[in-house]
């Protein structure tokens, strides 16, 4: 399946990650969850998520241990989201990191960042992509032709939280198709 969605937004500038990023990251991270996600989750739930922003460093080793896009704004060069993969075995790639600034939300940041994923993803040989998307990006990935294999409650602090492993075929014509063969372990970010 074609990637759909209507990129109608400002263009963001779509680079890969440095560690200077970490810190505007973090807060992306932690602003996306508290209020971008604020709908579908319990405030304890979220707040099991992210307690804090993540630690700088700890953050920056994370990021940068994956395939890291960031979006800035053109104008202000503010960090408005961001989207990692992590290239397993066997031709998988999971996305474990997709968060945009909740102000900017629904402007096609997180669209574009994901069109250079799958580039990037493609160009690393990638056949399949997999991700644990939460109850808010599961809309966005079914549009971006992924497909649930199925609901899961992984427990993060001590509460769970409900999230769904999503495919997509990066080859052949049934987008999201196949066995699960997700790389690492079902987590909600
Ligand atoms: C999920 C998330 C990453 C999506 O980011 P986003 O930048 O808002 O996504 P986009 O703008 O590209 O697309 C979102 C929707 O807005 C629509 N949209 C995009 N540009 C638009 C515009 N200019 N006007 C109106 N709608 C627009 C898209 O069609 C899409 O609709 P859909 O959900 O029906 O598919 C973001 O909402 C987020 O961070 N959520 C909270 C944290 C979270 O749950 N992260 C995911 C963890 S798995």
């Amino acid at each position: 399946m074609t990637p759909v969605g209507p990129p109608r937004g400002p263009a963001p500038t779509i680079r890969p990650f440095r560690r200077s990023d970490a810190a505007a990251a973090a807060l992306v991270f932690h602003e996306a969850v508290h209020r971008g996600a604020a709908e579908h989750y319990t405030a304890r739930q979220l707040a099991a998520w992210a307690p804090a922003p993540p630690a700088e460093d700890a953050w920056a080793d994370r990021l940068s241990a994956m395939t890291t896009l960031v979006a800035l704004d053109p104008a202000s060069e503010a960090l408005v989201g961001f989207m990692s993969l992590e290239i397993g075995r066997r031709g998988v790639g999971h996305i474990d990191l997709a968060f945009v600034q909740p102000d900017r939300m629904g402007e096609g940041v997180a669209y574009r960042l994901y069109a250079a994923i799958e580039l990037a993803a493609r160009a690393a040989g990638c056949m399949r992509l997999t991700t644990d998307a939460s109850l808010a990006a599961r809309p966005f990935f079914a549009r971006q032709g992924f497909v649930v294999q199925r609901r899961q409650t992984p427990v993060r602090n001590g509460v769970a939280l409900t999230s769904f492993r999503m495919a997509k075929k990066l080859t052949g014509d049934d987008a999201g198709a196949g066995d699960d063969a997700g790389a690492g372990a079902v987590s909600v970010k």
